[in-house]
């Protein structure tokens, strides 16, 4: 039987950059000015490196006259930043229509941390993106009895008291953190560099040896306090991203709504949601009902691609080599995590075997805000990054395009 193919994404669009920002670029957002060592501008990270990459890594293979064994499928939407629905959605479609399934899918995500993982490491580690949060978003609606403004009510019973409680609450209260898979795999890579205590803690709440205690103590005490990275890693996290009020300075509204944006972990599900937005709302639950947001679909998190799974082994191996060359000769950690965010590998997943694979290849130094620059101001990839990007990829294509037949085991570790 043939291989299957393999498929790599990438997106062409990019995230606007707000006309009051444009003086605070040291080179302007759509210059693509190369200066100081690095390629400017907005896409440069997110995602302009990974098209480019992958297309430069393809002419050099063609040149050289190389033939891959298997199909190899490139497909590149043009609305990721805004869900993907009109790209990679229809391209994902089309594909299934024409009966096509893929072994595994490659799509943007982690980075290499220069830095390794502040603040437990700096040992430098590459992320590659096994599973994607869940989505969905709960409008909470006050109702209250409104009235005249002259005569505002004793018992804090107004539309405004209880959407600001409410806010309070999921503000001081956020979910409770647990420890999931791929998690759990990412706290083992990284427990072997991180000294002390913590390190022993990281490693025993892996190894699924330690009480439930400990994991909640690792998930809870370190991991949820030590940055909102590292806090979108254990928890459902629960953003107030509206709130909506008042429509006369002199009337007591008798309606209001907050919106709650939630990034669900694997494992979880609308119910949990709406579980502790009851716990949240306490005694004031009687003025409260609680709805789905009409806006973008909700989803759930993505199954775990399993990290012993082949392809996952090229693109270490790809990575590593590259990169520890780049660091002259210094070893690069490879370990999986959990995307905070979408990409738009998720539409693809009824096509493929194996799961999706998630990773850019350049590497971000988050102590000096690297991390900010995505989707932020003074967007930039170094050009040796570039170039290294250029080289993971063509590393990988060869990996890919030349594996002997796959085990066939490889299907991806249901999230439960
Ligand atoms: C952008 O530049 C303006 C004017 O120089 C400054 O006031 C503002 O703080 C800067 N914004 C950011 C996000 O750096
Ligand atoms: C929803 O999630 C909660 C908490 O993770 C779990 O206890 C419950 O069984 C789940 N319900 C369903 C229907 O999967
Ligand atoms: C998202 O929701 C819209 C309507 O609410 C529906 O037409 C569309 O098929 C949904 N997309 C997915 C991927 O479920
Ligand atoms: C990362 O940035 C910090 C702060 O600017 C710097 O001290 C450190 O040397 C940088 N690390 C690497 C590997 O470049
Ligand atoms: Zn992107």
């Amino acid at each position: 039987m043939p291989l299957l193919p393999v498929l790599f994404l990438s997106h062409l669009d990019v995230v606007p950059v707000a006309n009051e920002t444009l003086s605070n670029w040291t080179y302007g957002p759509f210059s693509g000015a190369v200066k100081e060592g690095y390629v400017w501008g907005r896409g440069a990270l997110d995602d302009k490196v990974g098209v480019s990459a992958l297309l430069e890594a393809c002419t050099l293979l063609l040149r050289e006259g190389w033939r891959p064994q298997r199909t190899l499928y490139f497909a590149f939407g043009q609305d990721e930043e805004v869900g993907g629905e009109m790209g990679a959605a229809l391209i994902a479609e089309l594909l299934a229509r024409r009966g096509v399934m893929v072994d595994i899918v490659y799509d943007e995500g982690g980075s290499v941390g220069a830095d390794g993982f502040p603040p437990y490491t700096t040992r430098p580690i590459a992320l590659i993106g096994t599973a994607e949060k869940g989505y969905a978003t709960i409008n909470a609606r006050v109702s209250a009895a409104g009235g005249h403004s002259s005569l505002p009510p004793l018992d804090g019973s107004s539309a405004a008291a209880v959407a600001a409680r409410l806010v309070t609450s999921i503000d001081r209260r956020p979910p409770q953190a647990s420890l999931v898979e791929p998690v759990t795999s990412l706290l083992a890579a990284l427990a072997p560099s991180v000294p002390g205590l913590r390190g022993w803690l990281f490693a025993l709440a892996a190894s699924g040896l330690g009480s439930p205690w400990v994991e909640r103590l690792v998930a809870e005490a370190f991991l949820a306090h030590d940055a909102p990275e590292t806090a979108a890693l254990v928890r459902n996290t629960a953003a107030i991203t509206g709130l909506n009020l008042g429509f006369a300075e002199n009337v007591l509204p008798p309606a209001a709504t907050v919106r709650i944006n939630f990034r669900m972990l694997p494992g979880s599900n609308i119910s949990a949601l709406m579980d502790y937005l009851h716990r949240a709302a306490g005694r004031d639950l009687l003025h409260l009902t609680f709805e789905m947001d009409g806006g973008q679909n909700a989803s759930l998190a993505t199954p775990v691609t399993s990290a012993t799974n082949p392809y996952f082994q090229m693109l270490k191996t790809a990575l590593q080599e590259v990169y520890q060359l780049a660091d002259g000769g210094g070893r690069v950690d490879v370990a999986p995590t959990l995307m905070a965010g979408g990409t738009d590998s998720k539409h693809y997943l009824p096509i493929s075997r194996g799961g999706a694979l998630r990773q850019t290849p350049v590497s971000l130094n988050r102590t000096a805000g690297d991390g900010r620059r995505v989707h932020g101001l003074n967007e930039r990839v170094s050009v040796g990054d570039f170039g290294r990007a250029v080289c993971v990829m063509r590393r990988l294509l060869m990996l890919v395009g030349t594996l002997p037949a796959p085990a066939p085991a490889s299907a991806p570790a249901a999230a439960s």
